[in-house]
């Protein structure tokens, strides 16, 4: 078998340079073996690691959460594949329905499944352009959401975004610079917006909103005739300690996007929820208003049910609130003790950040941490400066005290 290190170098020819070039930088040399609930291995060492990024709520749930390896094992024992796409299935109705029921607001009772959230934003800004006629949508100047297409024309991360790179077309998106401020919003506004697109959070500090903001944006929609795109790509299946973190606050989007964690880590599944009357002027407005070979088959469907019955649960939520807790025990007793390192920051539910006061240590926390065994998201490009954390939702409490200790680590070491 090719060795870590073979892989490291082949991925530096053939795969992404820059990644495998960062990631070594950091001493860092990490393939994935086996796998289990919040835990990876590596596959020589056996080195384990806290997996506290999940590819940002991929394994939301867990890494091969049994009850979701259940659906898709038995989805395929019992004899279903990708199907044949313009047929009907029941397995469709079944997710349809219950991502309806359990839709932040009734309005949004259709949906659209896609493979993946980038498909689903492409289709959303379709979506918007056809209902509203016009062409432009305005988005978040630090946010992310693809990287391809109309997704990737709309994310305007300095680091992130590459609609420059490859002269994509420069018409589709507006940018307002800050996120949580409605008069940035406002003033980016015009007659020419078919929709704004937005996170529930602020993509790089993770802060949740001021409570009148989405209302506000979406106010600020109606007025002006545009819709409103909610990805929740990042922030939904309980991350935030609801079903969708759009729930914490009063407003009703156009148009919801699920993804990532919806396939449970195992399957690619997204989502486009929306409302009836404009699933219908452009689903049925047209012979051909959306068809995509692979999307909505029966397993994604199978795969993606499991997942919302079981990020839906009780005890699911209530364990979510039970992380929180512990979180903000932990790291308010961190801040005690290390001051001059860390502050306090939000958390919300799964949504787990520590501010840190050197701006020198945003570089050197997370190798540290990988280190001391415990992965974290990443760590804000824009102030304030928090370290991030997705930690799986359904992991024992006890996974807590070992980021706290980790931490504790990287603040004894020369401060
Ligand atoms: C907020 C947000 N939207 C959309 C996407 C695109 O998702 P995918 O890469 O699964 O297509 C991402 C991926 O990181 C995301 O974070």
């Amino acid at each position: 078998m090719t060795s870590t290190h073979a892989l490291y170098d082949a991925y530096e020819q053939r795969y992404w340079r820059e990644l495998v070039r960062r990631t070594r930088s950091r001493g860092i040399e990490f393939v994935l073996g086996r796998r289990e609930g919040p835990y990876v291995w590596e596959r020589d060492s056996g080195f384990r690691l806290l997996d506290c990024g999940l590819t940002g709520g991929v394994h939301g749930l867990g890494h091969r959460h049994p009850d979701i390896l259940a659906a898709l094992t038995g989805a395929l024992e019992a004899g279903l594949d990708s199907g044949l796409w313009n047929f009907p299935t029941h397995e469709m109705l079944a997710f349809q329905d219950l991502m309806a029921a359990l839709a932040p607001v009734p309005a949004l009772n259709r949906t659209v499944v896609t493979l993946g959230a980038t498909a689903s934003i492409d289709l959303a800004v379709q979506f918007c352009a056809r209902v509203t006629g016009r062409h432009k949508v305005l988005a978040y100047r630090h946010g992310y959401h693809g990287h391809a297409g109309f997704a990737a024309m709309v994310t305007g991360s300095e680091s992130e975004g590459i609609a420059g790179h490859y002269g994509l077309p420069n018409s589709t998106a507006r940018f307002f610079p800050n996120y949580g401020v409605l008069d940035d919003v406002a003033a980016a506004m015009g007659p020419d917006i078919a929709a704004i697109i937005i996170e529930p959070f602020n993509y790089e500090t993770f802060a949740p909103p001021p409570a009148d903001y989405l209302p506000g944006v979406e106010a600020l929609c109606r007025r002006h005739g545009a819709l409103l795109i909610i990805d929740e790509t990042r922030t939904g299946l309980s991350r935030s300690g609801r079903l969708w973190m759009s729930e914490h606050d009063a407003f009703t989007p156009d148009i919801l996007i699920s993804g990532k964690g919806l396939g449970g880590g195992l399957y690619p599944v997204s989502a486009l929820l929306t409302t009836e009357a404009i699933y219908d002027d452009c689903i049925n407005g047209h012979a051909y208003g959306f068809a995509s070979s692979m999307a909505g088959n029966e397993i994604a469907c199978t795969v993606g049910r499991r997942v919302l019955e079981v990020a839906s649960r009780p005890e699911t939520l209530a364990h979510v609130a039970r992380l929180e807790a512990r979180f903000r025990e932990a790291f308010a007793a961190l801040c005690e003790r290390h001051p001059g390192v860390y502050a306090p920051a939000h958390i919300r539910g799964g949504v787990v950040t520590l501010g840190l006061r050197d701006p020198a240590d945003a570089d050197a926390i997370g190798p540290a941490l990988f280190r001391h065994g415990v992965y974290c998201h990443s760590v804000s490009l824009v102030d304030p400066l928090v370290v991030k954390f997705f930690p799986v939702l359904t992991a024992p409490l006890d996974i807590v005290d070992e980021v706290a200790e980790a931490l504790d680590r990287f603040a004894r070491r020369g401060h």
